[in-house]
């Protein structure tokens, strides 16, 4: 058998994408797109096969899984990196971008592209940013204006320790739990409230379980798509290369249907009419950032004064 034959009859590279969202949401259509273009691109050289919702790995399990060449793509919130690198805790310091525009801002600027490959001394090749959206503040009380309001309730958080830190700050309980144990959790009071993006509390019907979300736009929840550094290197040269180009057509998507998705999200949960939306003043919200804000000192000498002034400069 010639070469061209062997080649054209080897089995196609399996390409595993886990994620811990649903299909309808900015990840899960970005993953979607990622293996539409992927396989047209190399059409019997690859095979991606994309998991959502925690069907293959859920949170605590995906990075070693990763790491042990189980799942070959990921694509966990930036909030979830804290055991590799302590410098993408900047995503998430409370109130600090002031847009999804200037967080794009940031992501795309040397610093945050440098980023993307702060982990490959761990195995760990970021590929991509890729938006969802501003968190909301949502609890099972009636009132959720101010921070007094939060005082002594359980929040259920990302395995974040300056998440960790910022329902501290406000007198609350925090307590990580994996992503797809939140319904439960907050169904059963477990906890009481939560942080997330409309696209998250819509597509995991949490406005069922909620009795006011608050508008506070407190933090962003982005996600770096990465792969085993090991693995991606060891891929032939031209399929990493269509691969690369797969990933930036997947990200253009992703990141435009990103605003869309949670605009839609928001409006169909008001209409729902189970958990009240609830509108934040300019006052109220600067009582939120205050109260915050001492955790960005706390998180200073790990992330570094210099990546904490790019972003900053990012907010323009
Ligand atoms: C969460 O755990 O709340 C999010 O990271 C889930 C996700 O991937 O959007």
């Amino acid at each position: 058998m010639g070469l061209a034959a062997a080649t054209a009859n080897a089995a196609p590279i399996v390409i595993k994408f886990s994620h811990v969202v649903a299909e309808k949401t900015p990840k899960g259509q970005g993953a979607l797109k990622f293996k539409e273009l992927a396989e047209a691109a190399l059409p019997g050289e690859v095979e991606v096969q994309v998991f959502p919702n925690s069907q293959l790995f859920g949170d605590g399990k995906e990075m070693e899984a990763l790491l042990l060449g189980d799942v070959q793509i990921i694509a966990p919130s930036l909030a979830k990196f804290d055991r590799y690198t302590k410098k993408l805790q900047i995503f998430d310091l409370p109130f600090m971008f002031s847009d999804m525009e200037a967080l794009d801002r940031f992501q795309s600027s040397p610093q945050g592209q440098e980023l993307l490959d702060s982990m490959q001394s761990k195995g760990i090749q970021g590929l991509a940013y890729w938006h969802n959206g501003l968190k909301q503040l949502s609890t099972n009380k009636d009132k959720l204006i101010l921070p007094s309001d939060v005082k002594g309730l359980k929040f259920r958080i990302q395995s974040s320790d300056v998440l960790e830190a910022q329902f501290r700050q406000l007198d609350a309980n925090p307590q990580k739990l994996a992503f797809s144990e939140v319904y439960q959790a907050l169904q059963t009071g477990v906890v009481d409230g939560a942080e997330n993006p409309w696209s998250n509390i819509y597509s995991q019907k949490f406005y069922e379980v909620q009795k006011t979300i608050a508008e506070t736009n407190h933090g962003a929840l982005d996600y770096m798509v990465i792969t085993n550094a090991g693995w991606w290197q060891e891929l032939p040269e031209h399929v990493r290369t269509e691969l690369k180009k797969a990933m930036d057509g997947a990200t253009q998507h992703a990141n435009q249907l990103a605003a869309e998705i949670n605009a839609h999200d928001k409006k169909a949960i008001g209409e729902a009419g189970k958990a009240k939306i609830q509108s934040l003043s300019k006052e109220d919200l600067a009582v939120w950032r205050e109260a915050m804000q001492p955790v960005w000192q706390k998180f200073e000498g790990d992330i570094g004064k210099d990546i904490i002034e790019a972003a900053s400069l990012s907010n323009g």
